[in-house]
């Protein structure tokens, strides 16, 4: 009979990787469990983006001297990178962004300012971070249009039976989700929602930011028209992230910034936009942040992204039994099979930025706070919660070391 062995990553090994890892907190090893809001940096991808900036750095596309055009290559290459990862249908189709809030924020602007209006609905849902809320809120209350949230339930997970009453509002025309909550670690059945927007007409954009370094992202399979994802929540740099859409919906939109390299001619009559992707693409881009950004890509898809599910899931489950046996922390969310590798927490009597504080002492990085999701916040009926969330550098040791330093938060604090 044959075997197949399920992926599974060394995180220990991993470790290597990552230089602050040898850094003490408070005379302690580091315990980063903050990877939801930012994740370390393995050597591989700042080597590469070092060895860029000391061999291959100019301003990119304009030049036709020899540094530039290996520049260009660069930035170009970390585009093709981005575009296999996500297996879009082109490079043309993936634009390069500051990050996931401007890449949602490109499409609430450049499609939904030109195609919203009274009668309209658009849909969201209430476990959407604030770079997904807002800019859809906003542009919602610019244009007339409804604005409604898919409710959670009892586990943190959608109620799709509220879809029936939501469409009622009026003509749906989009519907946005995040794949993965970044406060609960639910993963969002994207697809389902994307099938149900199309069968109405309307468009789907998904927020990959929490779930692109976790699992595989394919934007043919999910049959999504736009998908926003972000390097440093990846092992990569800040300042860089992308946005893919579909080809035909970039191609009718107006451009989101003017300037630069998104200009095609000028005149005092009439200006003419560049070609996709760099319509959307003004101004001098982060450029080494792109190489940074490829690099990364290599670097986590050499892991695997199915190692790095596998992986959290059991952290998750091991974090969660480890909870169940203190009747004094509420844990949110669902169940470890249903969700990515996050736990958000609260220990009674404790509020959390105390917890968090403590926390620091004993070396521990977590995030106390709404996490910019204020509205799941108020679902969730409090103002703030502790959030662990782990990557594919965590191991259990830390875990413990979670756990331990939430048993000294609630003896000294509770
Ligand atoms: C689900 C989700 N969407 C969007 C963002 C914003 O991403 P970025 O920092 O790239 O703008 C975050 C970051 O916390 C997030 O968790």
């Amino acid at each position: 009979m044959a075997v197949t062995a399920e992926p599974k990553l060394d995180a220990h090994r991993l470790r290597r990787d990552f230089a602050v890892f040898d850094e003490l907190v408070n005379g302690k090893p580091v315990a980063f469990l903050d990877s939801a809001a930012s994740t370390q940096k393995p050597r591989q991808v700042l080597d590469a983006m070092r060895d860029f900036y000391e061999h291959s750095y100019a301003n990119v596309h304009r030049g036709v001297y020899r540094l530039a055009e290996r520049a260009t290559a660069g930035y170009e290459g970390g585009r093709a990178k981005v575009a296999g990862f996500l297996n879009a249908p082109s490079e043309r189709e993936v634009i390069f962004t500051r990050g996931a809030t401007e890449a949602l924020n490109l499409v609430a602007y450049a499609w939904g300012l030109d195609n919203l209006g009274p009668g309209d609905v658009v849909v969201v849902t209430d476990l959407e971070h604030h770079s997904s809320f807002v800019p859809w809120q906003y542009v919602a209350g610019r244009t007339g249009a409804a604005f409604r949230a898919i409710p959670i339930d009892e586990s943190g997970e959608l109620d799709l039976s509220a879809l029936e009453e939501i469409e009622r509002a009026g003509r749906v025309k989009i519907l946005a989700s995040n794949y993965v909550s970044n406060t609960l670690g639910t993963v969002n059945p994207v697809q389902q929602l994307g099938s149900w927007a199309h069968e109405r007409g309307a468009i789907m954009v998904v927020d990959a930011a929490q779930a692109a370094p976790h699992r595989q992202v394919d934007v043919q399979a999910l049959d999504c028209d736009f998908l926003a994802v972000s390097a440093h929540k990846m092992c990569g740099p800040t300042g860089v992230g992308a946005l893919w859409g579909r080809r035909e919906l970039l191609e009718e939109m107006a451009p989101f910034n003017l300037g630069g390299e998104m200009i095609r001619s000028v005149s005092m009559e009439r200006t003419t936009w560049n070609e996709l992707p760099y319509k959307f693409e003004a101004g001098t881009p982060a450029i080494a942040e792109a190489v940074g950004f490829g690099a990364a890509v290599d670097y986590v898809s050499g892991v695997g992204l199915e190692a790095i599910e596998r992986h959290e899931r059991e952290l998750v489950e091991y974090t969660l039994g480890q909870l169940a046996e203190l009747p004094w922390v509420e844990t949110y969310g669902p169940s470890p099979e249903r969700r990515a590798g996050i736990v958000s927490l609260n220990v009674e009597g404790v509020h959390p930025h105390d917890v968090a504080q403590l926390l620091d002492w004993e070396g521990v990085a977590v995030r106390a706070g709404h996490h910019c999701t204020q509205p799941l916040m108020t679902k969730l009926g409090v103002a703030a919660t502790v959030r662990a969330s782990f990557y594919l550098y965590s191991v259990p040791g830390e875990v413990d070391r979670l756990v331990a330093g939430l048993h000294k938060a609630k003896k000294s604090l509770g």
